[in-house]
This record gives C-alpha cells, sequence and structure tokens, in this order.
C-alpha cells in the first residue's frame, strides 16, 4: 500500500468524549489550523471553538461531509462520530443510520478522493456473550446482541473490505470502555466507570447501574488518545490487521474502582441499581489479549487502576473547587 502524508485532518463527532480530546492532540501535533474540528449538534466548547476551524456536518447525509471534506481539502479522517451501545439500544434505527451509513459515506467520501489515512473505531461491544470473556483473542466469534455491537463488526468487516478492495488505508481499534475527566461519555455501558468519579467529588454518593462483581475492559484517556495517534503513524507495512485491533489497558470490578476511590475518600458510598445495561455488560468480555496491537505497532497501556484514580481525582477536585465541574 502507497504511504500518503497526513496534511488535512477531519475530526468527526469532535464534541464527543474521545473526539473532543483528540482533535485538542492532533492540533497539538500537526497544528491547529490543519485540524479540522467537526459536531453535529452539540456547540463546541471554547477550547475547542477557539484553537482551530469547526463545523457542523451530518455524516448520514453524505453532502454535508462532502462540503467539509472539500472546503478544507481534507485528506484524512477520523471518524468518531457514533452512536453508543446504550442509546443504540433505545434508538437502534439512528444507531444504524448513524453507524452503518454514516460510515460508509465517510469511507465513499474517502476512496473517492483517494484519501491518505482513515480512523474508524470499533469496540468490545463487536464481541457477544459466546466470545470466550478472558483474555478475549484476536480472532474469536463475533455475534453481539446490540445493535451497536451489530454496527461495530459490519464496520470492522467494512473497513477491511476498503483495505483489501480499494487500497484504502483504514485503520481502527476496539476500544475499551473509556475513562475521562474532560467530556463526559455519550450514553455507553460503561459510563458507569466515568460518572462514579463526578459523583464521588460532587456528593461522595454513586448508585451504579451494575452490579459490584461486574468486570469489563477499561481505558484511562490519555492510553486511548496515545493508542489512537501510534496506530495511525505506524508503518503500513508492518501492520497484518488493519480495523479490527483488540485494545486493552486495565481490567477491574465496578466494586474494585469504589475501593479504589474509598482509598481516597473514606466517606464515599457506591451502591448498586442494576438496569438494562447489566445485561448489555454481561454480554462483553472482562479481559482482552491485545498482544497483536502489541506486535504490530508497539501498543503497550500505562495506566493501572491506581494511577488512573489518582489522576482523575487530582483534576474533577480541581474542577469542583474552581466551581466549573
Ligand atoms: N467512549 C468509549 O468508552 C468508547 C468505547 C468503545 C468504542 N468507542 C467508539 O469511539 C468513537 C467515539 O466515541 P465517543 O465515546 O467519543 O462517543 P460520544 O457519544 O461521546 O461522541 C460521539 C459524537 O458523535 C456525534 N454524532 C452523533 N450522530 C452524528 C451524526 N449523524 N453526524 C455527526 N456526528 C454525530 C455526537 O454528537 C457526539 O458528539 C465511537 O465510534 C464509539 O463507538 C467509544
Amino acid at each position: 500500500m502507497s504511504v500518503k502524508e497526513m496534511k488535512r485532518i477531519l475530526v468527526t463527532g469532535a464534541v464527543g468524549q474521545i473526539g473532543s480530546e483528540l482533535t485538542m492532540a492532533l492540533r497539538a501535533r500537526y497544528g491547529g489550523e490543519n485540524v479540522v474540528a467537526s459536531g453535529h449538534r452539540t456547540a463546541p466548547g471554547p477550547e475547542l471553538r477557539d484553537s482551530g476551524p469547526f463545523e457542523f456536518l451530518n455524516v448520514s447525509q453524505r453532502e454535508t461531509l462532502e462540503a467539509v471534506v472539500d472546503k478544507y481539502a481534507i485528506d484524512t479522517i477520523y471518524h468518531m462520530a457514533a452512536i453508543l451501545s446504550a442509546t443504540g439500544e433505545e434508538r437502534p434505527h439512528l444507531a444504524w443510520d448513524v453507524n452503518i451509513n454514516g460510515l460508509y459515506n465517510v469511507l465513499e467520501v474517502a476512496r473517492e478522493r483517494e484519501m491518505a489515512r482513515l480512523f474508524c473505531p470499533s469496540s468490545i461491544a463487536a464481541f457477544g456473550p459466546e466470545t470466550p470473556q478472558i483474555d478475549t483473542p484476536q480472532e474469536t466469534v463475533l455475534r453481539p446482541t446490540t445493535m451497536y455491537g451489530v454496527t461495530k463488526v459490519a464496520g470492522e468487516l467494512l473497513c477491511n473490505y476498503y483495505v483489501k478492495r480499494f487500497g484504502l488505508d483504514v485503520r481502527g481499534v476496539r476500544y475499551p470502555g473509556i475513562i475521562s475527566s474532560e467530556t463526559l461519555p455519550g450514553g455507553g455501558t460503561t459510563d458507569y466507570a466515568v460518572a462514579i468519579f463526578y459523583e464521588a467529588i460532587k456528593h461522595r454518593r454513586y448508585t451504579c447501574f451494575v452490579r459490584e462483581d461486574t468486570v469489563l475492559p477499561m481505558m484511562y484517556m490519555p492510553d486511548c488518545i496515545r493508542a489512537t495517534l501510534m496506530l495511525m503513524e505506524a508503518d503500513v507495512d508492518q501492520l497484518v490487521h488493519h480495523a479490527d485491533f483488540n485494545l486493552a489497558g486495565l481490567s477491574f470490578s465496578a466494586g474494585e474502582l469504589a475501593a479504589e476511590i474509598q482509598k481516597h475518600l473514606p466517606d464515599f458510598v457506591c451502591e448498586y441499581a442494576p438496569d438494562f445495561r447489566q445485561q448489555i455488560a454481561d454480554s462483553w468480555p472482562r479481559t482482552i489479549d491485545d498482544s497483536a496491537a502489541r506486535a504490530e505497532w508497539g501498543w503497550q497501556p500505562q495506566y493501572g487502576l491506581a494511577e488512573m484514580t489518582t489522576d482523575m481525582l487530582e483534576k474533577l477536585g480541581q474542577k469542583h473547587a474552581e466551581g466549573t465541574l
């Protein structure tokens, strides 16, 4: 596959949990003017708005995507716009439209313009109840039971098809649940692992929507951003996989997370009231084997539970003190 330089980048879903921090990291690396942030309906915060171009577009409406791509002569897309697992179960038709039709539009617009590179993330939601839950292998059963998972499996297959059939350089990882302190998550099943920190700081109390013994694969945002940039800058000749890399950070139960927070805030109380998201969580892996990512592009996570908890509480504590939480 020929290697083209990434010069003008578009981030879709740039107002979202990952997109907002990814855009700032890309702007720091490639220059603010060279990284166009795009959102759907939600207005960007001042940092995102003032550090480079911002546009609204709807990935399901191809012409709105094309207009932005052509206006800025975009050659690289980080496609972060999506409907996540919990929202996807409440609005399955919308999840299909955004995650499948939106992805197809992104791939087609990129193919037609012979773009340099594309990042299209998948998720641990691509797995299902028949997948081995411990050290889930790279190559395994992909039979998800959520609409979100169905769109992620189809998306991986579609992206890999574009690599083989059209020589388009599409890359992607199966993100675990992402924990972060800047932008709240947008309707996923692992949102409790973020909400627990906010509630611990604000009210010293949290009611968790999965059981105490629920273990899921997670990752702290700095690792997530580093993994994304690493994969996109990896030597394409070293890649055997393309849009479906397993990616691991850390795994812990909801109870272990609460106990770690209690080490810092001894009066923090966590209660458990599982809702429909428990069933989704039960269908996902507990730990992930990411040896392909380690071998093909040198992936290694940096944050464990203790480091992440300390950093989250410090960052959110500061915001709380400033009155911005
Ligand atoms: N955050 C996680 O824990 C996690 C885990 C696994 C995979 N992922 C994947 O990573 C990517 C980014 O996720 P995130 O957590 O930042 O999601 P998010 O929900 O925080 O952000 C997604 C953004 O997409 C936008 N969007 C929705 N419909 C759109 C449309 N029609 N056109 C344009 N934009 C639209 C939303 O406004 C939102 O800002 C997604 O593909 C998601 O499936 C995330």
